[in-house]
């Protein structure tokens, strides 16, 4: 099994996005019973929340249904758990460095790494409007996409 992690800020917005999308992508490959998905936030603010609404309803619109979906924070143990722990942005991806057991053995990077998009990081929508939600699907999808193929390729799958 091939456990992936998305981490954001609060595992409401852009974390569960990414989340419902790779499920789906993955589920689309016939792969679900190798790669298990989940996600976290690098706080806690909003333990136990579901993904923000404007959240869950643009990713309705394209199919993905989040209402499952609830914020827990990153813990210590995830870097053992998980093969992949990927940032949504470099503020994330900095707290998680430092939450980070020595010797762990998870690769921790920028889940927009993996793609060939002009951004590297996700921008956080929470304080702006409804196109900021659209963007982090289409970031995610395109994401998604290229994280697939990179586990196809490195896991020979
Ligand atoms: P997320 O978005 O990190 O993509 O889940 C945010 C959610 C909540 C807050 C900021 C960003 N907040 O400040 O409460």
């Amino acid at each position: 099994m091939i456990r992936v992690l998305f981490v954001c800020l609060g595992n409401i917005c852009r974390s569960p996005t990414a989340h419902g999308v790779f499920v789906e992508q993955v589920r689309r490959a016939g792969l679900s019973h190798l790669i298990e998905v989940d996600s976290a936030g690098t706080s806690s603010a909003h333990q136990g929340e579901g993904a923000d609404p404007r959240t869950q309803s643009a990713a309705k619109v394209r199919g993905y249904d989040l209402s499952s979906l609830h914020s827990r924070p990153l813990s210590s143990g995830d870097f053992d758990q998980f093969d992949y722990l990927l940032a949504m942005d470099l503020s994330n991806l900095a707290l998680m460095q430092q939450m980070a057991p020595a010797n762990h053995p998870s690769c921790v990077r920028l889940f927009l790494d993996y793609a060939d998009s002009e951004l590297n990081e996700v921008p956080d929508p929470y304080y702006g409007g409804a196109k900021g939600f659209d963007q982090v699907l289409d970031l995610v999808e395109q994401g998604g996409v290229a994280l697939l193929e990179h586990l196809k390729t490195t896991h020979r799958l």
